[in-house]
């Protein structure tokens, strides 16, 4: 088939990869001209387990380009953030490729939604602009992707899958083209059904973190660690608590809640979720303030931009939050990251970052900060706040450092 991939991202350009090493003819297309300017000099625009040597594979049935091409079927994986400040999807860049496949399409192509939307987006909003010119046989699915950065691509072969279609012939035929590359089973459903269980998913993930950030909370307060408590709780079979961490990040469980409750006045457990996870920072805060209490002039190091381990994400990551709270304090902040390139937050090498600074917090659980040795670092005062439960703190002790981990009412 002919396909068209609208939007190169973290989710567009390995499912194009995926398709075009299938056997497809595909044509990624992106509106920001430097991804399809690398993607052209055979440069990937971002880091991704194999995705190297899956675009070396596919390239010959691979192309970018900032426009789209009449094809078989169109896949939309565009960016789907909440508007700034009023806890609402901000759906433009779905309208702008809604319309930009309405300029092409033509009686009994494919269109498939994979960006992640509120529920009745489809029907509401997509369905009536692809509908705009009068092509009556339109094929339409929703196909929410449930990759996880890091694992994305064996996660896009082996997962199960959702379909949800405008009518069964539409869900069919779009079960049939993911099959050129899925291995996991796939369910078919109804499109607003679709959209509601990916927002659930999602949704699931950001309460059950929150629950276990409120046990990281109350455990400190109780002097208890939480860490153990959360490893002997779940030896109960039926028992599987998150880790607690520093707030919540990345483009999906930071986000798609929102998705789901924007429109209604009764959800109550969705919104409080939302609301400890996003306060976590403000925790992290109080934390590194009681290390650093009476140093005048701080400086503290912040080790992670990504919103979380071993990925080059830093979308909705708390490291920011973090960071422009304490900057609004008076504190000087640096911050590390070898998985960030081209950030002005990022200070270059670790040694620059923690020079004469006088706590070091562990924000995003990278496994390259767990090989950093303490003797190697020259800060002004040795305080160390681990918000991740990675690093060796008897190590850390042993050089001298105050330790001060999250959810271990017990340091
Ligand atoms: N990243 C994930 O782990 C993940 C997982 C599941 C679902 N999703 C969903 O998938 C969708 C895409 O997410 P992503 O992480 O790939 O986003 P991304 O920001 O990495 O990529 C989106 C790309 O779309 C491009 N774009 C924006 N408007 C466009 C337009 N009108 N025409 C063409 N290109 C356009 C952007 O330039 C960008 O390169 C979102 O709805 C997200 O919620 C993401």
């Amino acid at each position: 088939m002919k396909i068209c991939v609208i939007g190169l991202g973290y989710i567009g350009l390995p499912t194009s990869l995926l398709l075009a090493s299938a056997g497809h003819e595909v044509l990624g297309v992106d509106i920001n001209r430097k991804i399809i300017e690398k993607l052209n000099r055979n440069e990937l625009p971002f880091i991704e387990p194999g995705l190297e040597e899956l675009f070396q594979k596919a390239k010959n049935h691979f192309h970018a380009d900032s426009r789209l091409q009449s094809s078989d079927a169109y896949i939309i994986a565009v960016p789907t953030p909440v508007e700034n400040g009023l806890k609402i999807a901000d759906l433009a860049a779905v309208k702008n490729a809604s319309h930009a496949i309405l300029q092409v399409i033509q009686e009994g192509q494919i269109v498939i939604l994979e960006s992640t939307v509120p529920p009745g987006t489809s029907e509401l909003l997509i369905l009536p602009i692809l509908q705009e010119n009068g092509v009556k046989t339109i094929y339409f699915a929703h196909c929410p992707e449930r990759a996880i950065p890091g694992k994305t691509l064996y996660e896009m072969v082996h997962n199960n899958r959702i379909i949800g279609g405008i009518d069964k012939e539409s869900a069919e035929k779009v079960k049939d083209l993911y099959a050129s590359f899925v291995q996991g089973d796939m369910f078919l459903t109804d499109v607003k059904t679709a959209e509601f269980v990916k927002l659930m998913e999602n949704t699931f993930r950001d309460i059950n973190i929150a629950l276990a950030n409120e046990f990281a909370l109350l455990a400190e307060e109780a002097n208890i660690n939480v860490w153990e408590a959360i490893h002997l709780a779940n030896k109960h079979p039926r028992v599987h608590i998150l880790n607690p961490g520093p707030g919540v990040g990345g483009h999906c469980i930071a986000i798609d809640p929102m998705f789901l409750a924007e429109k209604s006045s009764t959800a109550k457990i969705i919104p409080l979720a939302r609301q400890i996870n996003s306060s976590m920072p403000i925790h992290v805060i109080k934390m590194i303030k009681r290390m650093i209490k009476g140093v005048k002039n701080p400086t503290i190091t912040l080790l992670g931009l990504a919103y979380k381990g071993n990925v080059d994400d830093i979308r909705e990551s708390p490291t920011f939050k973090i960071k422009r709270i304490a900057e609004n304090e008076g504190i000087s902040v640096k911050t590390y990251d070898p998985l960030i390139q081209d950030n002005l937050e990022n200070a270059g090498t670790l040694e620059e970052a923690t020079k004469d600074s006088d706590c070091l917090i562990v924000v995003t659980d990278h496994d390259v900060f767990k090989q950093i040795d303490p003797k190697k670092l020259s800060m002004r005062h040795k305080n160390l706040v681990d918000t991740r439960n990675i690093l060796d703190h008897d190590l850390w002790k042993r050089n001298g450092y105050q330790v001060n981990v999250l959810g271990d009412g017990t340091n």
